[in-house]
């Protein structure tokens, strides 16, 4: 997908989450088989994840509501039940970030957190910009002061996590992109990258009359030949509207949007708490894993932002992004019959 979108004009991301240093080194070489243009690589940098939590010292009636909880779906799915402490999460951010640094990826791409000034000087140095995501003109703030060369601004409709990371911005309610894009634009220097509902022309239009330099798409792009996303959850892509999406912390132990279904539904009326950072997904990783061997919709996370009411076709990654830039062009040319000025 990565190639894809860097052969189209656009550029590609590769996800670093979760992936094994030696493994993602792979992945970069092979995205510099597929294209000479520029790609990012994207880490989380929450700092709930570094170091991960000490899943040694949660306590146990938390571990015994979450997993108690969790047996209801296990038994539903034929799994085994468990009432176990979780597999601890592997501290990978900092190897993964070496990668980055050695590899000389053109972008790093953060999600969730503030590089701070010593992480981007090193990128600096061996001449690689950074891309930060926010979601709250406080944070737009910080990683402007640490020196990122782009903020990603991201609206609450967009799917997937919300990038924020100071409890602060975590408990205030979440700003549409609308709003936040140009408020970002408006106390940063650096380029602006609107993310968050955007999935045609007409969204990317909107996004550069805001101030922004370009949009960022994650839900789009699920629903795309290319995506390993399962079958069921492109189909419910196409399927559902844009009122069919909730942000829940149940599947990570961070709020994140994903299409509702039974496993968000019934996991927040049980009331049980939610596990720190990635630990929560750890816990929930055997039922997650049946659901999408199953193709199983109602116990599946399917990441997914507001923008899936405007997804009607599964086309391949590079046309989204021709597709876009040719609508743009259009909604570009027919703006000025519309505004009339004097
Ligand atoms: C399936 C999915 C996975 C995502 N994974 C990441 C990720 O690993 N890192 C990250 O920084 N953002 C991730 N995002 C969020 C995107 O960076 C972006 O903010 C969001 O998709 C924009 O809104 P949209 O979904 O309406 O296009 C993900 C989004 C989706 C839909």
């Amino acid at each position: 997908m990565v190639g894809e979108v860097c052969r189209a004009g656009g550029l590609g991301i590769l996800a670093g989450l979760r992936v094994e240093p030696p493994e993602l080194r792979r992945r970069i070489r092979r995205v510099r088989e597929l294209t000479d243009r520029p790609f990012g690589v994207n880490l989380w940098l929450h700092p709930g994840l570094r170091p991960p939590a000490d899943v040694a010292s949660l306590p146990e009636g938390d571990v015994h509501a979450v997993q108690s909880v969790l047996n209801r779906f296990r038994a539903r799915l034929g799994l085994a039940e468990t009432l176990e402490r979780p597999a601890p999460v592997p501290d990978l951010i900092e190897d993964a970030f070496e990668v980055i640094l050695e590899e000389r990826v053109p972008l790093w791409s953060i999600g969730l957190g503030d590089p701070g000034p010593a992480m981007v000087a090193r990128c600096h140095e061996r001449g690689i910009r950074v891309m930060a995501m926010v979601a709250s003109v406080e944070d737009a703030r910080a990683v402007a002061a640490s020196g990122v060369d782009v903020v990603v601004a991201q609206g609450v409709e967009a799917g997937g996590h919300r990038s924020s990371w100071s409890a602060e911005a975590a408990g205030r309610g979440g700003v549409g992109t609308l709003a936040l894009v140009p408020q970002v634009v408006d106390v940063v220097e650096v380029p602006v990258v609107a993310a968050g509902g955007v999935a045609d022309g007409r969204g990317l239009v909107a996004a550069l009359a805001l101030g922004a330099g370009g949009v960022l798409l994650g839900t789009r792009f699920v629903a795309t030949r290319e995506s390993e996303a399962p079958e069921t959850w492109k189909k419910a892509l196409l399927e559902r509207e844009s009122d069919a999406t909730l942000v829940s912390p149940a599947v990570t132990g961070l709020p994140a949007r994903y299409l509702r279904n039974r496993f968000l539904d019934e996991y927040a009326a049980s009331g049980a708490p939610v596990l720190p950072p990635l630990v929560q997904s750890s816990a929930a990783e055997t039922i997650f894993r049946a659901a999408g061997q199953r193709q199983d919709r109602e116990h599946l996370p399917m990441p997914t932002g507001q923008s899936v009411g405007l997804i009607r076709d599964l086309p391949g990654a590079g046309e989204v992004v021709a597709t876009l830039v040719r609508e743009a062009a259009a909604v570009l040319a027919a703006l000025p019959r519309r505004v009339r000025t004097g």
